[in-house]
């Protein structure tokens, strides 16, 4: 077993839960790894002896970001939708077509080396986990190809069919939904963790709160854990489903109503609100007030929604500087959220925290505080420090 020290740590933030934001800090302390787990945290000159040491010479320990909410696996541009939107164009999620026509014409080979690209991107820049959705094949070969392609990267992988009604099936969407909870699951559920719905009842590309209710609970008699795009284009009942079927996490949430915010609260970590800022950047919409939800008492994740349409970019960072400046998140939350907060949205314990028997997956911050995350927005401060596998 090899142990490695590491030492030179200006600031621990552990995020532990300890302390009035719940960072835990620490100065002047040390960790040590065995193999790929966290063994022992506690004053740098008491610190046992290691295989190896690594000294980060003043800078910023905290634990890998979790990128809970991410499309990497796709081929094509909408550079031009982008642009048109920043000109006042809305978002109605109709261009996901033209991706669903790039990626049916990429080989696997070709999908592979671009979802390379962008996790190679994400580590870069701290993210030690990340969740990734399939939903731009839209046929069952398409489907399954995407997820073998996430698999490659991830353990946490969604089964996105109900993306959008694919061209194809536009006359016909009872017939597509068979599809998607018959063949098309039935192929996707041995390489997904997860199933998502874009539910958005006023879009017509997208799925009512019945249509995303029965391919969520077929997703859940196939074994696979449940997830919700929800109410991001405009207010309904996604949110209300999202809570009702225990989905471990209800992804947008920008517009929300007062018994949303409620009900979400109740709630409490059964399931946890994921804001996508950049979404909200990239598509001119208003941001989510962040800062409500976590004075009702909501638990919140962050995370990037990487895709080619409504956000691409892959920094959490970046996010933890819009939910500070846009959202009314603290320094402190936006962090707690991008770490706990997403580790909990994929309900797992062993990641998202510097704590004894964790995963050892940590980012650097060049800079003498976590705070630098929001303070130097644009600046890649952080970068992956993986001491195993990423999971
Ligand atoms: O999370 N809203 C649905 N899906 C993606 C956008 C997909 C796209 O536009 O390509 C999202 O925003
Ligand atoms: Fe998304």
């Amino acid at each position: 077993m090899t142990s490695t020290v590491i030492t030179g740590i200006g600031e621990l933030v552990t995020c532990d839960g300890r302390g009035p934001d719940g960072l835990g800090i620490r100065t002047g302390a040390a960790v040590v790894v065995n193999e790929e787990r966290i063994h022992w945290i506690g004053p740098a000159r008491t610190a046992p002896a290691a295989d190896r040491q690594i000294d980060l010479d003043g800078r910023t320990l905290i634990p890998g970001f979790v990128d809970s909410h991410s499309h990497l696996v796709f081929a094509g541009d909408r550079g031009a939708e982008f642009v048109a939107r920043m000109a006042g164009e809305p978002y109605d999620g109709g261009g996901i077509a033209s991706t669903v026509d790039a990626t049916r014409s990429a080989s696997a080979d070709e999908l592979a080396a671009l979802a390379a690209g962008r996790v190679a991107e994400m580590r870069a820049q701290g993210t030690t986990t990340v969740e990734i959705k399939s939903g731009y094949g839209l046929t069952v070969a398409d489907e399954l190809r995407s997820l073998e392609v996430a698999r490659q990267f991830t353990t946490e992988t969604t089964f996105l069919g109900a993306h959008v009604v694919p061209p194809e099936w536009r006359g016909d969407r009872a017939g597509y939904l068979d599809l998607i909870t018959g063949p098309m699951l039935a192929a996707a559920a041995p390489h997904a963790k997860w199933i998502d719905v874009f539910c958005e009842p006023g879009s017509p590309h997208a799925f009512g709160v019945e249509e995303a209710r029965a391919v969520l609970l077929a997703g859940r008699a196939s074994g696979l854990g449940l997830r919700l795009h929800a109410n991001q284009l405009g207010p309904g009942p996604g949110v209300q489903l999202a809570i009702e079927l225990e989905a471990a996490s209800v992804d947008h949430c920008t517009y929300l109503s007062g018994a949303d915010v409620d009900a979400l609260a109740d709630a409490r970590e059964s399931t946890i609100a994921t804001l996508l800022p950049g979404v909200e950047f990239c598509t001119h919409s208003p941001y989510p007030d962040a800062a409500r939800l976590l004075r009702a008492g909501v638990s919140v994740a962050l995370a990037t929604d990487c895709n080619p349409g409504t956000c691409y970019s892959s920094s959490m960072s970046f996010m933890i500087a819009l939910a500070v400046r846009e959202m009314g998140l603290t320094p402190a939350q936006a962090l707690y959220a991008a770490t706990v907060g997403s580790a909990r949205a994929l309900r797992r314990t062993d990641i998202g925290q510097i704590v004894v028997g964790a995963r050892a997956d940590f980012a650097v911050i060049e800079a003498p505080s976590y705070i630098h995350l929001a303070y130097r927005p644009g600046v890649p401060t952080a970068g992956a420090l993986l001491m195993g596998e990423a999971q």
